[in-house]
């Protein structure tokens, strides 16, 4: 029987813990698998920053890419890797590149989605260039904020229209703190939204694939209490709608690994930022849930190796918009946005070849996740950020909440 191996490149910035547990894991599983007359094998390496021809030869079946969204020559190379290769990679990189939180919530609140009202506003100041001040004072229409603000109600949040990280956002009580945030707002291109008021839950779901993580987080906490461990804060149903919209915004925009933040109000979740290609990964953040990041990277970064499932190079809003101009509710729609996009994500085919397949890559990761060499990569990151006398009570602090989600997750999947 011919054996094959497929490559995965791992393409990473400041990444510490992640890649170590998903290269250590995926070399203890020593997963070889029998895929009709092949036995498939697994290298999986970091790929390097170089200069590159624009022709053919990429080494790589799949690419795990953390630079896209803000490292050029990268990106370029992915492109290039995607039409020239048929590279898979993580993250339609044109849609990473184009495709903001302002058309996202535009999409989306055409699909109808209960996005919160918003306003697009003219930027405060430009960056002087030749042709600025002909067309400022030409078609630059004199406006004024009150009305604006008055329309969507206090408070709101003035935030930039590609925001990311809390960069820029203010929360706004009336008119004049308003206009003071504005005239601060600079060079930035901002919206204004008004707030789901008094919201009861503040959702995250990271969707890796069709695997979805639903999460309980709260805005409030220092940064490494932010996503809770809470488990039990939804119903069936309510999980099901929080898992669709995920995978509704994840297929429409081809990102196979993205984070939606969900508020709800009497039983009402609106999205308010679903634009993040390649979320935060690190322990120190999201700590409980850790282990099951790493392992569903590594489930969908083999699955699509292994089965050489070709990536969707073009996006394709129409099936989506054909639904929504249909007549039903929004719960009706909602399911068949989702039906579409279980099959672009193959959930069914992933689902069987999980089963069939990765029980030994689960039985690794378990045995890692209760290492010291999990404890050792968890303390290079800590070591990373945290003062020196703290590294040691944060290293026990995240690997303990670890070791307690891995139990859990062993516990469910059974395979222990
Ligand atoms: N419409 C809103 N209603 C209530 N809170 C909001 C709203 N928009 C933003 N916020 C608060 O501001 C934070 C940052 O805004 P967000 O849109 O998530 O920007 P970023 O992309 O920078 O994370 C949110 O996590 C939430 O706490
Ligand atoms: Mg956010």
């Amino acid at each position: 029987m011919p054996v094959v191996t497929r490559h995965i490149g791992l393409s990473l910035g400041a990444d510490i813990c992640w890649p170590l547990a998903f290269e250590q894991i995926l070399q203890d599983s020593r997963l070889r698998l029998r895929l009709g007359r092949e036995t498939v094998e697994f290298a999986c390496e970091r790929v390097p920053l170089k200069p590159f021809l624009l022709e053919p030869g990429c080494k790589y079946d799949v690419v795990v890419d953390r630079l896209t969204h803000w490292f050029k020559l990268q990106r370029e190379w992915i492109k290039k890797s995607v039409l020239m290769d048929d590279l898979y990679v993580y993250n339609n990189p044109w849609s990473v590149q184009s495709y903001e939180k302002h058309s996202s919530y535009c999409a989306m609140a055409a699909l109808g989605m209960p996005i919160p009202r918003t306003a697009m506003l003219p930027q405060k100041s430009y960056d002087q260039v030749d042709d600025l001040d002909h067309t400022l004072q030409n078609y630059a229409e004199l406006f004024e904020l009150g009305p604006i603000g008055d329309a969507l109600g206090y408070p709101a949040f003035l935030k930039p229209y590609d925001g990311g990280g809390w960069r820029g956002v203010s929360k706004v009580d009336d008119a004049e703190a308003l206009g003071k945030a504005y005239d601060e707002s600079g060079t930035d291109l901002m919206h204004l939204q008004a707030a789901v008021k008094d919201y009861d839950l503040f959702v995250r779901a990271v969707g890796i694939g069709p695997q979805v993580r639903v999460m309980k987080y709260d805005p409030s906490a220092p940064l490494h209490e932010r996503y809770t461990v809470e488990r039990d804060f939804v119903d069936d149903v309510q999980r099901q709608w929080i898992v669709d919209t995920c995978l509704t915004i994840n297929t429409f925009f081809g990102w196979d690994f993205n984070s939606c933040e969900l508020l709800s109000r009497d039983s009402v979740f609106h999205p308010i930022d679903f634009a993040n290609p390649c979320p935060d990964s690190q322990v120190n953040s999201i700590h409980y849930h850790w282990p099951w990041y790493v392992l569903s990277n590594l489930k969908w970064a083999l699955f699509n190796a292994a089965t050489r499932r070709p990536m969707r190079k073009t996006l394709d809003f129409e099936p989506y918009y054909r639904i929504a101009a249909g007549a039903e509710p929004y719960a009706d729609k909602l399911q068949a946005y989702a039906r579409i996009a279980r099959e672009r994500l193959a959930a069914d085919e992933f689902a069987a070849f999980d089963a069939e397949h990765f029980g030994p890559l689960e039985e690794a990761a378990w045995a890692w996740f209760r290492s010291d060499r999990c404890r050792e990569a968890i303390r290079r990151k800590v070591g990373n950020l945290y003062p020196a006398h703290e590294v040691d009570e944060f290293t026990d602090r995240f690997h303990s909440l670890v070791l307690q989600s891995v139990e859990e997750l062993a516990a469910t999947s059974g395979r222990n």
